[in-house]
Order: structure tokens, then C-alpha cells, then sequence
């Protein structure tokens, strides 16, 4: 769906210094979320710097197999005409959500309160993901959803009118926030949803630059119902999740000194940068600015002498797709670094603690798996290297050991990294021209 097939194998050798300055596609979570608030608006909504990634553009998908009038201009800009909170149409097929568990989760509370019929299917990961944790509290306002056993996809979905509901969810997942307040707009009276720990709030921001009523009371927010939303100009903020990658890299090769351009900085996400300075890393925020109601700014990013770290627990929801790449520079870091508390992992795309433990310990890292999280031994010297790993077709899992790769003494094979192109499908492209020795095998 991309145009920058990413290849499903790719080798990574040690080489020279990263170095120059890049800027980063379009953060994931908030492309979704443009796509989805500017079809339920009144009105044009233009979006600059969409991700086109895959996931995004099983979003943009499904909302115009449900009518909505999406355009893409020569130049990328995304044009939507909203259709407003009721003129959505019953799609004639199944909605296919590929490897997105936002795009099934977002996608399901909107579709609890349309009065029409859906399905949403997903890729293998995605239907083994737990979807249990929307539909219950969905069900809870009235919404008609069955799903596999143990609440797996597809959902079938027969919308109906809800009722409000103050939700205390058990995780802190912005997933399942987002689900219910999507819900809650097509519903009379407000709603609310209380999380354990604070997850990115996007949704929030978003839904008051639109127009919608919501109030923060600590870790509960709340939305009123039937809100008129009016289509806005957006320019979406560089992910600091891809950023992450060429990041770590820089940090852990020997010479290194990147500038990543227009990177978010929301505090919300920026838990893996204050890991990696309690760390020693050096990665120094600058011209910081507001871009489509959301902090960025530049990341000057120079080679460190990293030392390992125990994760402070409540830093988790803050860094949570970054632990991949994290327990790589853990990996490389003098010391141990302990993370526990974090079984969520095991429900990613991937099983991340197992997936990179496999893959770190084939590449000669002291790492140990534990249920809810990992203890690594780092080596500063660099791993030993020279075999083949499997990302088991997670995109993160399959970027981070390439970049492990990358401070190996031998060349380093990733298979099935073809879903990259979730997410960061410049990314080959983009890590080469700064210096990375990535190759097709
Ligand atoms: C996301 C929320 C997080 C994150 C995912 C994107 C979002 O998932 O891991 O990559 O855009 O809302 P959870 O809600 O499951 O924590």
C-alpha cells in the first residue's frame, strides 16, 4: 500500500560514524486520529505531513469505503470533507485494519454508535491482539460487538445508540481511552475514562482543537456528547517513535552526531529520552515550537557512553513502543539495566520482551526474560553478531535489531522486517543516507 516496499530481509553491518540531519514522517497515533476527527467533522479537513504508512492508510481505507471524501494531493497534503458525527455509511465489505491496533480500537468506538453493520478484521498479529479491553467497556454503553474467543478480532459490529459511561479503565492505554471517548461522541450526556497512569493524550488535544467540551481532572477526562466538530488545518508533528531509531543508533556508534528534525516532544511520549539521559545519553531539545497543538522540536543527538538504569515504573506508558530500541542501548550500556512492571509489552504487535530477548540473546546479549519484563547485562564493546534473526513481522522489533546490528562484529540478518513499512517506510532510505550500512541481502 506503500510506495516504499520495505524488503522482508535486511542486513546490518558495523560501519561508520551517523551523521546530518533528517526530518522525521508524520507521527502514527496522530495521523490516525487526524483521519478519523476530520471525517467526523463538519467540513474540510487538511492535514500536512500524514504518515503514509501502512497503518494510516488502512484508516484512510476505511473511512472512505464508509463515504467519506479523502483526497491526497501531489504534494501529500490529505484533504478530508468531513461528513459530521452521523453521516457515515455502512461499508459493503469488511474493514481490514492490516497490523493497526489503533486503527481496530479507534475504528470500533466510533462504529459502536453508527446505526449500521461492520466487521473489522486484521493481519494474523492482529486478531491474536486482545480486543476484550474496548469491547467490554463498549458493551457497558450498550454497544453490540461479538468477537472470537478471548475477545479476539474480528469484531462484528452492529451500531446502536449508547448510553455515557465513567469508565475507571484497568491499563493505562490510550487505545481504550480513545475507543470510549470516540464513542462518547455519538452519545448523548458526557463520558469519562479514568487510567492508571496517564497514556499520550492525543485524542484529547485533538478533539479540543476540533471544537469538542473536554475537561482533565487528574488521570480521569471527560467529553460531552454530540459536540459540534468543525475540520481544521493540521500539520502533524515527526514521530518520536521513528525518530527513536537513527537516535539510539547515534548514541551507540562511535562518532556519531544526527539532527532529527520536527520531532513531538508532547510529554506524553518522550518517556524513552529521559531513560536514555538518565542513561548518559547526550540529546539536547532544540528551537522548540507548537506544530497542530502539539510540542516539537529539533534533537541534536551525539555518540555517548551509556550506563544501564532501573526503569522507574511510572515512566512506562510514556515509553511504551520505545522499549524495543530501548533494551538495545541497554544492551550496550555499561551495567545492568532492569526493567519490570511492564507486561503490556507482551501484547504489542508483537510479544516484545520475548521477541527481543530471542533476538538480542542470538546476537550475543546478556539479557534474561522475566514475566513482566527483562534484566540485560550490558556490553559496551559490542555483541558478537553474525547471524539471522526474525523480528516475528513486528516493525519495531525488526528496526531495533537492526540497529543492534549496526554495533555487532559481524553483519546481522533480519527476516520478515517487511511491516516497517507500518509505520517508518522511509526508514532504510533515511538511515543509509546518514552513514547506517543497511543492505538488501
Ligand atoms: C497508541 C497507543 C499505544 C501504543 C500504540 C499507539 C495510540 O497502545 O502502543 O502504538 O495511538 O493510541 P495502547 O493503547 O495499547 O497502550
Amino acid at each position: 500500500m506503500s510506495n516504499h516496499a520495505s524488503p522482508d530481509r535486511l542486513t546490518a553491518t558495523a560501519g561508520g560514524a551517523l551523521r546530518g540531519s533528517i526530518a522525521l514522517p508524520g507521527d502514527k497515533s496522530i495521523s490516525h486520529r487526524a483521519i478519523i476527527l476530520g471525517a467526523l467533522a463538519e467540513g474540510e479537513t487538511t492535514v500536512h505531513h500524514l504518515l503514509e504508512g501502512e497503518d494510516v492508510l488502512r484508516t484512510v481505507a476505511a473511512f472512505r469505503a464508509m463515504g467519506v471524501d479523502i483526497q491526497r494531493d501531489p504534494n501529500g497534503i490529505y484533504r478530508i470533507q468531513g461528513v459530521g458525527l452521523d453521516g457515515l455509511r455502512e461499508p459493503d465489505d469488511v474493514l481490514d485494519m492490516g497490523n493497526s491496533g489503533t486503527a481496530m480500537r479507534l475504528l470500533a468506538g466510533v462504529l459502536a454508535s453508527q446505526p449500521f453493520f461492520s466487521i473489522l478484521t486484521g493481519d494474523a498479529s492482529l486478531r491474536q491482539r486482545p480486543m476484550g479491553r474496548i469491547v467490554a467497556p463498549l458493551s457497558q454503553m450498550g454497544a453490540r460487538i461479538l468477537s472470537r474467543a478471548q475477545g479476539r478480532a474480528p469484531l462484528v459490529i452492529q451500531g446502536t445508540e449508547l448510553i455515557p459511561l465513567d469508565y475507571q479503565s484497568p491499563v493505562a492505554s490510550a487505545q481504550v481511552k480513545s475507543a470510549i471517548l470516540l464513542a462518547a461522541l455519538n452519545t448523548a450526556g458526557g463520558s469519562s475514562v479514568q487510567e492508571p497512569e496517564q497514556s499520550r493524550d492525543h485524542t484529547e488535544r485533538m478533539l479540543t482543537a476540533f471544537g469538542a467540551e473536554v475537561e482533565r481532572e487528574g488521570l480521569r477526562v471527560r467529553v460531552e456528547g454530540w459536540p459540534t466538530l468543525t475540520g481544521q488545518l493540521l500539520a502533524v508533528p515527526g514521530d518520536i517513535s521513528s525518530a527513536a531509531f537513527p537516535l539510539v543508533a547515534a548514541l551507540l556508534v562511535p562518532g556519531s552526531d544526527l539532527l532529527l528534525q520536527g520531532v513531538g516532544m508532547n510529554p506524553t511520549r518522550v518517556g524513552l529520552l529521559e531513560l536514555l539521559a538518565a542513561m548518559g545519553g547526550s540529546i539536547e531539545a532544540l528551537n522548540p515550537r507548537q506544530q497542530g497543538g502539539e510540542p516539537i522540536a529539533d534533537l541534536r543527538v551525539k555518540h555517548s557512553a551509556l550506563r544501564g538504569i532501573t526503569v522507574p515504573p511510572e515512566l512506562i506508558p510514556r515509553a511504551i513502543d520505545e522499549f524495543p530500541i530501548f533494551f538495545v542501548a541497554a544492551a550496550l550500556a555499561e551495567g545492568e539495566t532492569v526493567l519490570t512492571g511492564a507486561a503490556e509489552l507482551r501484547v504489542k504487535e508483537s510479544d516484545r520482551i520475548h521477541a527481543m530477548a530471542v533476538g538480542l540473546a542470538a546476537l550475543g546479549a546478556r539479557v534474561t526474560e522475566q514475566a513482566d519484563g527483562v534484566r540485560i547485562v550490558g556490553q559496551p564493546d559490542g555483541l558478537a553478531g553474525g547471524v539471522t534473526v526474525d523480528s516475528f513481522t513486528d516493525h519495531r522489533v525488526a528496526m531495533s535489531l537492526l540497529v543492534a546490528g549496526l554495533c555487532c562484529r559481524a553483519p546481522v540478518t533480519v527476516e520478515r522486517c517487511a511491516n516497517i513499512q507500518t509505520s517508518f517506510p522511509a526508514f532504510l532510505d533515511k538511515m543509509t543516507g546518514l552513514g547506517a550500512s543497511l543492505t538488501v541481502p
